[in-house]
């Protein structure tokens, strides 16, 4: 075990959530030079997500476990060593290595953030185990550089969207409000469902929320707010609409809207026994899907915690 050759340092581990990210609305603007399109969104994080751990190590390696781990290994497209290395760029004279565990709980390219939860993750505990106390100005820097959904899942925290989602602004914490996260298994291409776009809102038809305290304030604000990925990622997978239609079928559930570019879906409830049961019986129709409960987060959900070395 590490640490075992030097008993007087207190060798340490550390645990991060990477949270499920949630984009309560997201309305698309203009293409920009670059090919991307311009973006308004409110995102929120969920109390569940993939879990990671960083403990010392002379290398860097990445080992992932969880029920999506063959998933992901066959897309290779996890940003975590990635983000490692952008990191350890800053101090290049540092040799710096880590033993990286990612439990990939969340469904993969599923609109959830979870590979950029996965490298924001990674930027907050490898910041804390390097001890590069690094100023969080300088680590938005990094994350915006590894993705557009970087930043966000960076702050885990409700924030606003723009640009091409890379510029987040913090928003208040919200109530821990119940929400359910649906996701029928199938993989829709990001880029292909901005191909298929063929209706935007624009960017500008919102404002950052000001004042939520229950869970009709946020469905009153969001009454003019849509998903405009929806429409293309449902053509592109006509399943979603069914997901739509189980969360819209369910007592209790408030507003039932597609997250990013898809496929999962959220349903959002006022009591968390109506989401409890939607969940229970959504799951129980349709064994397939990866259906679970869970809430709006607070503030602190992806901070760094210590584990026993
Ligand atoms: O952000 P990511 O690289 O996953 O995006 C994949 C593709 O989705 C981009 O190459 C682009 O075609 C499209 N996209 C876009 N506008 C955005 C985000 C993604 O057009 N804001």
């Amino acid at each position: 075990m590490a640490g075992q050759d030097h008993p007087s340092v207190a060798v340490r581990a550390l645990s991060v959530l990477a949270p499920a990210k949630i984009n309560l609305f997201l309305h698309v603007g203009e293409k920009r030079d670059d090919g991307y399109h311009a973006l308004e969104s409110l995102a929120v994080f969920a109390e569940l997500g993939d879990r990671m751990e960083f403990a010392p190590a002379a290398e860097l390696t990445l080992n992932i476990a969880g029920p999506f781990a063959q998933r992901l290994a066959a897309e290779k497209n996890n940003l975590v060593l990635g983000a490692a290395r952008a990191l350890a760029a800053i101090r290049p004279d540092e040799p710096l290595g880590a033993a990286i565990v990612l439990e990939k709980n969340l469904p993969v390219a599923a609109g959830l953030g979870g590979g950029s939860a996965d490298a924001a993750a990674s930027l907050r505990g490898l910041n804390g185990l390097w001890h590069l106390d690094l100023p969080d100005a300088d680590v938005l820097e990094v994350a915006a550089r590894l993705g557009s959904d970087v930043p966000a899942c960076l702050l885990s925290r409700p924030c606003w969207m723009e640009g091409r989602g890379e510029r987040v602004r913090p928003l208040p914490a919200m109530p821990r409000f119940p929400v359910i996260l649906v996701n029928p298994g199938i993989l829709v291409p990001t880029a292909r469902v901005f191909a298929d776009l063929n209706a935007r809102t624009g960017t500008g038809a919102m404002q950052p929320p000001t004042d939520i305290r229950t869970v009709w304030d946020l469905v009153a604000y969001l009454d003019h707010a849509v998903n405009d990925l929806e429409a293309p990622a449902c053509r592109l997978a006509p399943m979603i609409e069914d997901v739509l239609a189980a969360l819209d079928h369910e007592p209790g559930c408030v507003l039932a809207q597609m997250s990013g570019s898809g496929a999962t879906c959220f349903g959002l409830f006022e009591q968390q026994e109506f989401a409890l049961g939607a969940a229970r019986r959504i799951a129980q129709d349709h064994p397939e899907w990866w259906v679970r409960a869970t809430h709006i987060a607070g503030p602190d959900i992806g901070a760094p915690r210590l584990q026993p070395g």
